[in-house]
């Protein structure tokens, strides 16, 4: 049984397998009770079970559909109402691996609904309490594939980079109300998520392949260190901070009623 202070409650979302099963079991034993949402129920009584009985925390289960609006909007009630939630896990998405021109749009757009929507829709319903409050934590699971855009399928990256790009701007704008966002860029972890993909994790190179155990361990450890942006697998920090650094630089670049000499010449031509 954890000896943990009380954390308050901490809602995660795709949490019947993988990533989100673990964030249910490490958030318990640091001393959050859990609301666990996914589709499910079956997995779900699973996840709660055990980590009542390694824990000793109160878990409540939502069985719910993030991409059905209804399922969806009951979840955002939860986020608005129960005031004993400290933290949000945004975790529930799935990926693809196929190409454009090899992907089914309606998939592409169920995608958009449970990797952009959903967790968008469930910060709008967290934020405002949380900032009431003067405190609360968002966790976004993006990916570095938002990043590595090229990587795999491009709906699933562009899916990530909104993610990524959501939470900075969640941090820019209220951090200074008390409210502390991550995002979590995942490589290539071993859960269900590569079986969903069509691409099981066994056929990639085992050394480019971590454990989710691992990944939301050190996922953890850069929320506590204060970060923003988390990457586990990115073995040097620096190149992270560089990269942020180059882009803040560029983004003071682009107040110019001309365009760029460049395209000058070629109009001019
Ligand atoms: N594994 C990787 O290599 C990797 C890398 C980078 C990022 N990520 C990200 O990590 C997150 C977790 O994925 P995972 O690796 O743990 O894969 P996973 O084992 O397949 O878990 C996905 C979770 O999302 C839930 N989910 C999917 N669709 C849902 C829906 N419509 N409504 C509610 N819940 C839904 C699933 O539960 P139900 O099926 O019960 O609904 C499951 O609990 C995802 O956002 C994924 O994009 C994974």
């Amino acid at each position: 049984m954890s000896q943990q202070q009380n954390k308050g409650t901490a809602l995660v979302t795709g949490a019947s397998s993988g990533i989100g099963a673990i964030y249910a079991d490490r958030l318990a034993a640091r001393g959050y009770d859990l609301i666990l949402v996914a589709r499910n129920e079956e997995r779900l009584h699973d996840v709660a079970d055990r980590v009542q009985r390694t824990h000793g925390r109160g878990v409540t289960i939502v069985q719910a559909d993030l991409g059905a609006r209804d399922d969806l909007a009951r979840v955002e009630a939860i986020l608005r109402t129960d005031a004993s939630i400290t933290l949000l896990v945004n975790n529930a998405g799935f990926g693809a691996v196929t190409p454009l021109l090899e992907s089914d749009v309606d998939r592409m757009t169920q995608m958009i609904d449970i990797n952009v929507t959903a967790p968008t829709r469930l910060a709008y319903a967290a934020a405002p309490p949380f900032v009431a409050r003067g405190g609360g934590t968002i966790v976004n699971i993006a990916s570095t594939v938002g990043i590595g855009i090229e990587i795999m399928n491009g709906v699933y990256g562009a899916s990530k980079a909104y993610v990524l790009a959501l939470t900075q701007s969640l941090h820019h704008e209220l951090a200074s109300k008390g409210v502390r966002a991550q995002a979590v860029l995942p490589g290539a972890t071993a859960t269900d998520f590569w079986d969903t993909a069509g691409l099981p994790h066994e056929n990639l190179p085992a050394a480019m392949v971590m454990r989710a155990e691992d990944m939301v361990d050190a996922a953890l450890a850069g929320l506590d260190a204060g970060e923003v942006v988390t990457i586990p697998p990115l073995q040097d920090g620096n190149d992270w901070i560089e990269y942020e650094a180059t882009r803040k630089a560029l983004a003071q670049r682009f107040a110019h009623a001309t365009p760029g000499e460049r395209y000058l010449a070629r109009a001019a031509a």
